[in-house]
This record gives structure tokens, sequence and C-alpha cells, in this order.
């Protein structure tokens, strides 16, 4: 079963499913995807192969969801969070799989939910991204949702014997909450004895 994980206007993150394969491998094979993530989802896969991943993420509690859309409870996409290969930082990526899905405004959302994901669950206080500079929807919803250019890195992805340059992102958590900061009212969603806990409520149950 599906257990959701953080709900926002129209997706909400969750667990996948091992009915998920199917689907997962269609993407996992699709070139589009595969260029534009240049190349991280590695070989071909197999629906096996799909299921066996499906099954180390669950395993492992993995910080990998399955992007699904509230209306109608469809799968879209995969995000996920990892330790970035330039940096000790954690880095997100991922995508929305069907072309029919994307410019919805779902991709801005999902990156969204992860980078709340990310804050509110390990404490740290930056993240990552590292995105080909042509590719301008990633880009775009990675300001979309506060992350800022820090560098590039020149001719330093190699796709089809071509030489892409990669350009760095970062979003700080004061920056995130800054930008959402009518979106989240997060203390709003706790119990008052843990209000109470964390001083935000008086015992007399008024807010400090
Ligand atoms: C990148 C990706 C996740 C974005 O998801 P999405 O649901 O399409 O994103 P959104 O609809 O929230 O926003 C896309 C933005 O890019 C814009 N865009 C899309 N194609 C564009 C193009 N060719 N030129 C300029 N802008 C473009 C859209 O207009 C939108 O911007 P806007 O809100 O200012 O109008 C999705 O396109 C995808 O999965 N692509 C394939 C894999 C990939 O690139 N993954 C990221 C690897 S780092």
């Amino acid at each position: 079963m599906r257990h959701k994980i953080l709900e926002g206007d129209y997706l909400y993150l969750a667990t996948f499913e091992p009915q998920d394969a199917a689907l997962l491998t269609k993407w996992f094979n699709d070139h589009d995807i595969k260029a534009r993530c240049f190349y991280s989802i590695s070989g071909y896969a197999t629906e096996q192969v799909t299921q066996e991943q499906i099954e180390r993420i669950l395993k492992n509690c993995q910080v990998c969801f399955a992007i699904v859309r509230k209306s109608d409870d469809k799968l879209i996409g995969r995000f996920s969070t990892f330790k970035s290969n330039v940096s000790d930082a954690t880095a997100v990526g991922g995508f929305i799989g069907d072309e029919e899905d994307r410019g919805k405004g779902y991709g801005t959302e999902a990156l969204r939910l992860m980078c709340d994901y990310h804050f509110t669950s390990s404490g740290k206080n930056c993240i990552i991204a590292s995105i080909l500079s042509k590719n301008i929807p990633s880009i775009k919803i990675a300001e979309k949702v506060g992350f800022k250019k820090v560098g590039e890195l020149k001719e330093v992805v190699n796709i089809m014997d071509k030489c892409f340059d990669l350009s760095l992102f970062q979003l700080m958590k004061t920056d995130f909450y800054k930008k959402f900061q009518s979106y989240y009212k997060k203390e709003e969603n706790l119990s008052s004895s843990t209000r109470k806990l964390l001083g935000l409520e008086s015992d007399d149950g008024s807010s400090k």
C-alpha cells in the first residue's frame, strides 16, 4: 500500500509500490529522460531490476518518492534526494515521466515538496542541484523554488559524444521558507501538547 508522505495542492509525495515497476521501467529507458538526467540513470532497466530497486528503496527508507497526482492518484514521476558527488551536501533530482504531464506546474510543486521534506526531516540547511545548462524547464523549476545559480562547470557532461555545461544551484533553508512563508505555517499542524513542548503555546492555550 502506498503511504502518503507529504501533500501539496495538486500532488503528494508517496512511497513506491511494487506495481510501479512497469511504468518506472518505461521512464528509466526513455532516452529523453536519461539524457536530461545526464545518464545518471545508468544502463537499461528491466522490470525485474526496477522491482528490486523499489524493494531496496523501501527497505532502506531511501528518500526517493513517487510523485502522485491528487485528482486521480496517478503516478506521474519520481523525485529523490541523495548525497551529491561534488560535495557532502544533499542533492535533489527527478523527473515528470510523461510528456503530457509536463508544463503543468507539477515539476515545480514536486521539487518544492521534496525541499520541504528535506529541510524538515534532515536538519540540514542547504540543498544543491546540478542541471544541464541547456535544460531550461529544469532550471526554471529550480529558480521558481528559490534555488540560486552559484556556478557553472564547462563541458563536463558527455552525452552522445558531445560535451555540455553543468550549472550548479544552491537553495538555503532560510531563503526557502522566506519565499514560501505564507504557505508554510508548520506549527499549525502540531498538536497542542507538542506546541507547548516547543514553547509555541502557553499553558493557557494562547500562542506565544
Ligand atoms: C524538468 C521537469 C521535471 C519539469 O517539470 P514540469 O512539470 O514540466 O515543470 P513545470 O510545469 O512546473 O515548469 C516548467 C517550466 O519550464 C517552462 N518550459 C518548458 N519547456 C520550455 C522551453 N522549451 N523553453 C523555455 N521554457 C520552457 C515552462 O513554461 C515552465 O515555466 P513557467 O512556469 O515559467 O511557464 C520535467 O520537464 C522533466 O521531467 N523533464 C525530463 C527530465 C528532466 O529534465 N529532469 C531534470 C533533470 S535535472
